[in-house]
């Protein structure tokens, strides 16, 4: 087993972005677990299956082959041979995303995909329950948290980058809703483990939650 660093928050507490960062800088491997639900749920409007047909849904997780490229210093997301980074930071997977990953059979399927990409290599697993759930026994654990509208700032640029126009109080209502969900669910709920170390970046540039992260790493 290499070293496992897990890094869990809401949606835009800047997780993603730094975890991938403090990965590189580490010469760590990134694995960004919310790309995982989200190539799931793409599939799942792809192939017009309603959300109640659950038993598609664990199928289509099953079935997923997926895996991560680093092209020209990007990160991308591949099913198979197609690039699905873009598709999968639509409006509409945003949307769908956290009832999908209520699903408990596809967070057990996903799960145990995420701890063989641990087996081997040293990590940076970035998600919801990777702390608690994933790998409880974690090398090291940060939760990041931040204001809503800070986080809603910051997902706006997800939006835009996908091609796509929306303002900043649809963006918080989206935020809200998936908290709600993501946070309430029975299975591996949104929550800090007891010994995870937290970090509010409501105030903090990308450059400071990135070193602060690794100083903390770093010591340990
Ligand atoms: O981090 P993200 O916004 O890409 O995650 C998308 C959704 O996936 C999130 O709303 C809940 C779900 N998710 C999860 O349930 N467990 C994880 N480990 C990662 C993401």
């Amino acid at each position: 087993m290499g070293k496992i660093i897990a890094i869990d928050g809401p949606a835009g507490s800047g997780k993603s972005s730094t975890a991938r960062e403090v990965a590189k800088r580490i010469n760590f491997v990134y694995i960004d677990t919310g790309a995982m639900y989200r190539a799931v749920t793409l599939l799942t409007l792809e192939n017009n299956i309603p959300i109640e047909n659950t038993e598609k849904i664990i199928e289509l997780a099953r079935k997923l082959d997926i895996h991560f490229e680093w092209i020209d210093n990007q990160h991308h997301t591949f099913i198979g041979s197609r690039d699905i980074t873009q598709e999968i930071r639509t409006r509409e997977v945003a949307d769908l995303v956290s009832p999908v990953s209520v699903i408990p059979e596809v967070r057990e399927h996903l799960a145990a995909l995420q701890r063989r990409m641990g087996e081997k290599e040293n990590i940076v697993m970035e998600g919801r329950d990777i702390g608690t759930n994933v790998f409880p026994d974690a090398d090291l654990k940060f939760f990041m948290v931040a204001d809503l509208r800070v986080r809603a700032q910051r997902r706006i640029g997800d939006y835009q980058k996908a091609g796509q126009k929306i303002d900043i109080d649809e963006v918080i209502k989206i935020l809200e809703k998936r908290d709600k969900i993501d946070s309430s669910r029975a299975h591996s709920p949104l929550k800090k483990a007891d010994d995870a170390i937290e970090l509010d970046t409501s105030h903090l540039t990308f450059e400071e939650q990135v070193r602060k992260i690794i100083e903390i790493i770093q010591k340990g």
